[in-house]
């Protein structure tokens, strides 16, 4: 049985009775990210998603754990085509063809639920379809090396090598995350990396995979509102993320979709 602690690297060993928090906090914001999909058709704006997003949170008496954060103003974030992450929902359509990844936290009895998936409105390209699928299929390749005594380079390693073995780049200026009673916690959850390197994996971490995949380069720049990041060479991007908890023979996922929608029909 797993105390909590920390480790060396700080990062937070928690006890079996804390998934159930995770778990249920997983499932809040995975049943919003359900739950905005049929919402998402041309001519809808990002802010219109928001909106629904945030009245969800409300009524699910949960609380969004981006409004507030760092000055950030709205429950979702919602990155259309070009845009890798952070995309603040607005006045911009959604036109046919168009892909996006909405990304909802909320805070449920204390604990974070943190996913993002991608969605598309009408009819994407084949490029953009397959970016979608080898990104989501990059995720369960980080999500397939996770399990005690493995490490985060291993899961970094499974992220990288497919990706880029379908000739697409991984994103390196954002990571996922340490999460639980707070937001971001260590380590710093790489997509990409070395077999066997860094911190080993231990029963009870609680963290988020979520890889930015590119259809070209993978450097990113951040626009002048201090938020949305964009890549430089204007290729498309995509994303999806999971909360996961590490157990004794591999691991729990805390936001799966109840109704089998993490994947987007298209
Ligand atoms: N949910 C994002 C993540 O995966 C963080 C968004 S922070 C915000 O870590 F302020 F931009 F909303
Ligand atoms: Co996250
Ligand atoms: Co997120």
């Amino acid at each position: 049985m797993n105390e909590a602690r920390l480790t060396r690297e700080g990062i937070r060993i928690h006890s079996p009775e804390d998934s159930a928090g995770m778990h249920e906090a997983g499932r809040v914001a995975a049943t919003i990210l359900d739950e905005v999909g049929p919402l998402v058709v041309p001519g809808v704006t990002t802010g219109e998603l928001d909106d629904f997003i945030h009245r969800r949170v409300e009524e699910t008496g949960s609380t969004s754990a981006t409004i507030g954060y760092r000055g950030y103003q709205h429950a979702s974030c919602i990155s259309v085509n070009h845009v890798v992450c952070h995309g603040i929902p607005g006045e911009k359509t959604l036109a046919d063809g168009d892909i996006l990844n909405i990304d909802v936290t909320v805070i449920v009895d204390g604990w974070y639920g943190d996913s993002s998936r991608m969605y598309v409105a009408g009819t994407p390209s084949v490029k953009a379809r397959r970016l979608i699928e080898v990104t989501h299929d990059s995720l369960m390749k980080g999500i397939e090396a996770v399990r005690p005594g493995a490490t985060f380079g291993d899961i970094g390693a499974a992220i990288q090598t497919y990706a880029e073995s379908q000739r697409m780049s991984v994103v390196r200026d954002f990571c996922g995350h340490g999460l639980g009673r707070v937001f971001h916690a260590p380590p710093n959850v790489l997509h990409y990396g070395r077999p066997g390197k860094g911190p080993v994996l231990e029963e009870g971490m609680f963290f988020t995979i979520e890889p930015m995949i590119n259809l070209g380069r993978p450097e990113t720049k951040v626009l002048a509102d201090d938020w949305t990041a964009v890549t430089r060479d204007k290729s498309l991007s995509a994303q999806f993320e999971h909360a996961i908890g590490v157990t004794s023979d591999g691991c729990e996922i805390f936001t799966l979709s109840p109704g089998g929608l993490f994947f987007p029909k298209m």
